[in-house]
């Protein structure tokens, strides 16, 4: 039995050259997508920093995000259960420490990457205060007339794709939000700390931006994380890389429809375009 991450990072080894150039193919399949380059996010990233947002505004955006960051959390911990699974009966003293590469994204989810010293609010609690600090009745944001239809629609891919659909498509899947998570928090930041005024922030350092300071942090860990886990896989099996090219062309084409229909919702008008 190999050991699964001391094999992966062995570069002169064939098989892990193959998986590594398959990652690497992966990356750039994710990173090319029109989602991110010049699309569908850096438009809304665009208009967010022109104009703040007015109440309603703000509900639209963070009702529709919600219906499909709420799915994030409970999906990586489901994710990292099937993970350690699947590799114990592969490799029965690897499991754990694969799975440890997915898990790793839940430890901030959670709160507890500072578990020394206090469990802290999690992504989830940094979210509400977030919204309730811009006004929002968090409450509301269940409501319909907030969420676009293409935020309920990622939220359903989330808790598929993590949860039921096959290990190489929601490693896809994961790699993908690891992937766009590092690029959309950093436009939610700079577009939020462009009107200090109007959203009643003390500075561009408000605590009360955490929510998308974290994820500026911790992301890049995350994608190389998200990178160990499937290079862990496509080792053993290369040809699940058709599944995590499923998986993440899942994610990439729903996060895209999530931005267009938010930026069109918002700021259609602005451009004197009618709303969709
Ligand atoms: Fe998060
Ligand atoms: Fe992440």
């Amino acid at each position: 039995m190999l050991n699964a991450i001391n094999f992966i990072k062995s570069n002169d080894d064939q098989i892990s050259q193959v998986a590594t150039q398959q990652h690497k193919e992966l990356s750039e399949m994710i990173i090319a997508h029109k989602a991110l380059r010049g699309g569908a996010l850096f438009s809304f990233g665009e208009n967010l920093k022109k104009r703040p947002l007015n109440k309603e505004e703000l509900a639209t955006f963070f009702g529709t995000i919600w219906a499909f960051f709420k799915e994030v959390p409970g999906g990586i911990i489901v994710l990292a259960a099937r993970i350690t699974a699947d590799w114990m009966k592969y490799s029965m003293w690897d499991g754990t420490s694969v799975a440890a590469r997915v898990l790793f994204a839940s430890v901030d989810e959670y709160g507890l990457h500072q578990h020394h010293k206090h469990i802290l609010p999690t992504h989830h609690e940094l979210f509400r205060d977030l919204i309730s600090h811009l006004g929002l009745h968090p409450p509301d944001l269940l409501d319909n007339k907030y969420i676009e239809p293409a935020g309920d629609l990622m939220g359903q891919a989330t808790f598929r794709y993590y949860q039921t659909e096959n290990l190489g498509e929601a490693i896809g899947f994961h790699l993908a939000s690891e992937i766009t998570s590092s690029h959309e928090f950093q436009y939610f930041l700079e577009g939020f700390q462009k009107f200090p005024a109007e959203y009643n922030l003390k500075d561009e350092d408000d605590p009360v931006l955490s929510f998308f300071q974290v994820h500026c942090e911790v992301e890049p860990l995350h994608v190389l994380t998200g990178k160990e886990i499937a290079l862990s896989y496509l080792c053993r099996y290369p040809w699940m890389f058709e599944d995590m090219k499923r998986g993440a062309t899942v994610f990439m084409d729903r996060f895209e429809q999530m931005f267009v229909s938010i930026n069109q919702a918002i700021f259609a008008k602005d451009h004197g375009l009618k709303s969709a």
